[in-house]
């Protein structure tokens, strides 16, 4: 059977990626130009610097890409790009940029949905994993707990009420003047920490078991801060990174278990920019360990945005028979299991 290439773009916050991907689940390139550096200065993501950064990087990430693959234009099947959720400015230019190559090569568009991106990337290092399984979705702006019922469809068990895990982290570390990006900074740190030296609260809400809710833990470090700051205590940085990564794992394990006990799940994954939190990983094991469940998570690289696993369920968009037209435009609050 002829092999099936797929172009993908990614370019909804602060990476400019593109990556060749192979009958969806082989990747032949993975090519990401970060931001990072840049925005550190400003102490997060001004959309408006990372829409003239993908704008000027796009063309050299593609070329890239296609080079790394070793194929051309010529040999692509269909052009695959997230045009939602994220920022519009950002979204756009990895939009416009797909339809430009799709309508100039007469090939196939196909829009992505970026979250959907992100539970794909569970498939490139695990060939045997297919749908049904229960996915943890942690991201920057996401946190969901929902069924992945097959490849694009999603049944939502549990979502945050407020801050998104990530969000929680960022917002963290910007506390303890750690900087931006926050997440893999508290990490760092909070290996040096006794996760059990503070007690933050882990947040129960209302009716729904699978709910979370982040912003009562976040506020709960802003407080331990303040009153150290009033008494003229030393904080232990090292101390409170471990103690808060551990509250915001305890309840993204515990529901997580809880969710595949009650629907009888014995399958679990974890996807998003948090997925790669080193404390995460090893708990989300444990806990997986001691119930039976197999447990999936993509390497770090694919955890974080990337272009590969836009590729992925692009393929399985594209399989599916889903194709955009030129006139497909950004959505930035594209909602989970909206085409
Ligand atoms: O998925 P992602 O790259 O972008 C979005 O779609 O939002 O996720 C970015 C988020 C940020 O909030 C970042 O701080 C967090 O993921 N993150 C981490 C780690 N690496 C990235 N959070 C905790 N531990 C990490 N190692
Ligand atoms: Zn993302």
């Amino acid at each position: 059977m002829k092999d099936t290439l797929i172009l993908a773009i990614e370019s909804s916050c602060d990476e400019t990626a593109a990556s060749v991907v192979k009958n969806g689940r082989t990747i032949m390139s993975n090519v990401i130009s970060s931001q990072i550096a840049l925005h550190t200065l400003y102490g997060g993501v001004v959309p408006e610097i990372a829409s003239r950064k993908h704008i000027e990087k796009i063309n050299q990430v593609i070329e890239q890409a296609l080079s790394e693959a070793n194929v051309s234009l010529d040999d692509l099947d269909a052009i695959g790009v997230t045009y939602g959720p994220g920022l519009v400015g950002a979204l756009l230019v990895g939009v416009a940029e797909a339809k430009a190559i799709a309508y100039a090569r007469k090939l196939p568009l196909v829009g992505v949905h970026h979250i959907e991106g992100h539970v794909s990337a569970n498939y490139i290092e695990h060939p045997d994993l297919e749908p049904p399984f229960l996915c943890l979705i942690v991201s920057g702006g996401h946190t969901h707990l929902v069924i992945v019922k097959d490849y694009g469809e999603f049944e939502i068990l549990g979502r945050t009420r407020d801050d998104a895990a990530g969000e929680a982290f960022d917002k963290v570390a910007r506390a303890i003047g750690l900087g931006y990006p926050g997440g893999p900074k508290v990490d760092k740190l909070a290996k040096e920490g006794n996760a059990d030296a503070i007690e933050f609260p882990r947040a129960k809400v209302g009716d729904n078991p699978y709910d979370f809710s982040f912003s009562g833990v976040k506020s709960a470090v802003l407080n331990y801060i303040n009153n150290a700051n009033m008494k003229g205590e030393e904080v232990n940085r090292a101390d409170l990174a471990a103690s808060f990564q551990k509250a915001v794992v305890d309840v993204l394990v515990e529901h997580t278990m809880l969710a595949a006990k009650n629907l009888g799940m014995n399958k679990i994954a974890i996807a998003g920019g948090v997925a790669s939190n080193g404390a995460l990983r090893e708990a989300m094991q444990k806990a997986c360990d001691e119930n039976n469940y197999t447990f999936y998570r993509p390497s770090p690289i694919f955890c974080t945005d990337n272009a590969a696993m836009i590729g992925v369920a692009a393929y399985y968009e594209y399989q599916k028979g889903t194709r955009h037209g030129l006139d497909l435009n950004a959505v930035p609050n594209l909602k989970l299991g909206e085409r």
